[in-house]
């Protein structure tokens, strides 16, 4: 029998052990089937733009037109013709998961019609050697790059013919490669996608009418109403396309559709009740615009109350289409923005998602820069707790979550190294309050060509020498931490803070 003295002590001893453990975490603390991966792009990536029939999508055309002096896409990393030594990088550096995307109009070129061979076998090529080696290939089929031709065509994203092509799109993806790819992404960041495409008129197709376009190169557009058509016409081709993938293709593949939103943590600039309900009000208009009819079938009540007939009313059989059409949903997490009431903007006839937001942003960083962000994983922690509590605890991959620097060739990136450690760490907590999180991805896997900044901002774990022909890779910290962390080899430490990255340098 035990002394109740020593029982106390082994019971203090616990309690400090206890502690001791929560404070500190390693790879095999998150569930099993949890996958950690690393992410690129199409049109950020792979280069080769004009090779083995691919045609321009409508990036092509915006990066020729105003990132001169090659800032565009078109040799990037060159991933078309390195993806096997790409892939070897990720064996290396232990990645679980590859998330990467498809260009359309590599696969299909013209958007509809027969499939381009070579576009496949590219595919299949790079697909296969992820397999090969064991990591799991997530797949986008829409990364802001739509093909020019359909642009052109009917307008892309405003029309409803998209809703055609896309389901014809993703068919194919499905039938050539679902027998090995299980998660499937229809579109990427869809509300910042028809923000900066048909409201602002930052991106492509750059469609906005004054006093909201950013930028004096416009083509056409009416940024009252155009995002929220486009995000319509988004959400019917992906509840099109998982309809079809569950008719058709589930049972065989058992695979999983999801789609992808652009989330900033909501933090009410002052703790009024004003603030607090701009800031929920901010959060339904960027995540519940996508995400409440996915779970709900309807558009948020503030976004259908303050923008009117301008943002598309579901008929009930559209409804039905949408509601529950999400194997998973995919969130991109970077930074936070300050939100304040703007109650006036209300009162303005002409207005644009903004205005109907009725409140404002604040970001301490700008878009286009190449600031780093604070690192701040307790405001991911709550915007998951959001998704839990309001959209049903949806599965979820953090798609992108990374650490922004200038690009030079310094390879001592710390301050990504202290980002990733903390958001990672903010990941587990999340698990831990109850929220249904499936993976994560650190972007992105090399430095890409950034779709705001070109080369001059970097995210990549692997600095790409773009003064070398061979564009030639260089491990950053970065790619060398996260590769002892995914081999299980460190424990980290639970506040990022006190980080001490001193035994990497080694
Ligand atoms: C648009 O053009 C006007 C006149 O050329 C110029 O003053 C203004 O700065 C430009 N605005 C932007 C956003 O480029
Ligand atoms: C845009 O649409 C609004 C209606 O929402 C209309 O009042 C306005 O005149 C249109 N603007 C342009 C530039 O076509
Ligand atoms: C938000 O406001 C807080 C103070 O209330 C400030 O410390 C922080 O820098 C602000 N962040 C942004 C993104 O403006
Ligand atoms: C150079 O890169 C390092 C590491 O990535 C970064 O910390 C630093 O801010 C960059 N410097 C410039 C001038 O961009």
């Amino acid at each position: 029998m035990l002394e109740p003295r020593l029982i106390l002590i082994l019971l203090a001893v616990n309690l400090v052990v206890g502690v001791l453990v929560t404070e500190r975490f390693q790879r095999d603390d998150f569930p099993v089937d949890f996958v950690f991966g690393s992410g690129t792009s199409a049109y950020q990536v792979e280069g080769a733009a004009n090779e083995d029939g691919r045609t321009p999508s409508i990036w092509d055309t915006f990066a020729h037109s105003v990132y001169d002096h090659g800032e565009n896409g078109d040799v990037a990393c060159d991933g078309y013709h390195k993806y096997k030594e790409d892939v070897l990088l990720m064996v290396e550096t232990g990645l679980e998961a590859y998330r990467f995307s498809i260009s359309w109009s590599r696969l299909i070129p013209n958007g509809r019609g027969p499939v381009n061979p070579k576009g496949l076998q590219y595919y299949n090529n790079l697909i296969n050697e992820l397999i090969r080696t064991g990591i799991q290939p997530h797949v986008t089929l829409h990364n802001f790059d739509l093909p020019q031709a359909l642009e052109d065509e009917y307008g892309g994203w405003i029309s409803r013919d998209i809703i055609r092509d896309f389901t014809n799109y993703a068919d194919v993806y499905f039938r050539e490669f679902g027998d090995r790819v299980q998660y499937w992404t229809t579109v990427n960041e869809a509300n910042v996608f028809a923000l900066s495409g048909y409201d602002q008129g930052s991106c492509p197709p750059q469609r906005c009418s004054p006093p909201f376009c950013v930028t004096n190169i416009t083509r056409g557009g009416n940024s009252t109403y155009e995002a929220y058509l486009a995000v319509h016409h988004i959400l019917l081709s992906h509840s099109s396309a998982v309809r079809l993938y569950r008719r058709k293709y589930r049972d065989e593949q058992h695979g999983f559709v999801g789609i992808s939103v652009y989330t900033l943590g909501f933090i009410p600039l002052t703790n009024t009740e004003k603030d607090r309900a701009a800031s929920q009000r901010a959060r339904d208009f960027f995540i519940g615009w996508i995400v409440e009819p996915l779970v709900h079938g309807d558009y948020p009540i503030s976004m259908k109350t303050n923008a009117g007939a301008r943002i598309p009313a579901f008929t009930n059989r559209e409804s039905e289409q949408v509601k529950g059409s999400y194997g998973f949903i995919g969130i991109i997490h970077y930074n936070n923005a300050n939100v304040t009431d703007n109650p006036n903007a209300l009162k303005t006839e002409l207005r644009d998602f903004n205005a109907d937001m009725a409140a404002q942003l604040i970001l301490l960083q700008d878009l286009f820069s190449e600031e780093e962000y604070p690192v701040t994983p307790w405001s991911l922690r709550e915007e998951l707790k959001k998704f839990k509590l309001h959209y049903g605890n949806p599965p979820i991959f953090i798609h992108e979550n990374g650490q922004r620097t200038g690009t030079n060739s310094s390879l001592q990136d710390v301050s990504r190294v202290k980002y990733l450690h903390g958001y990672i760490g903010g990941v587990l907590d999340a698990l831990r309050d109850g929220s249904n999180i499936k993976g994560y991805f650190a972007w992105s896997f090399l430095d890409v060509f950034e779709l705001l900044a070109g080369y001059k901002s970097s995210f990549g774990l692997y600095y790409v020498d773009r003064n070398d022909p061979e564009l030639k890779r260089y491990p950053k910290l970065s790619a060398k931490w996260y590769s002892r962390f995914l081999k299980g080899s460190i424990e980290l430490q639970k506040d990022a803070s006190l980080v001490s990255v001193g035994h990497l340098f080694q």
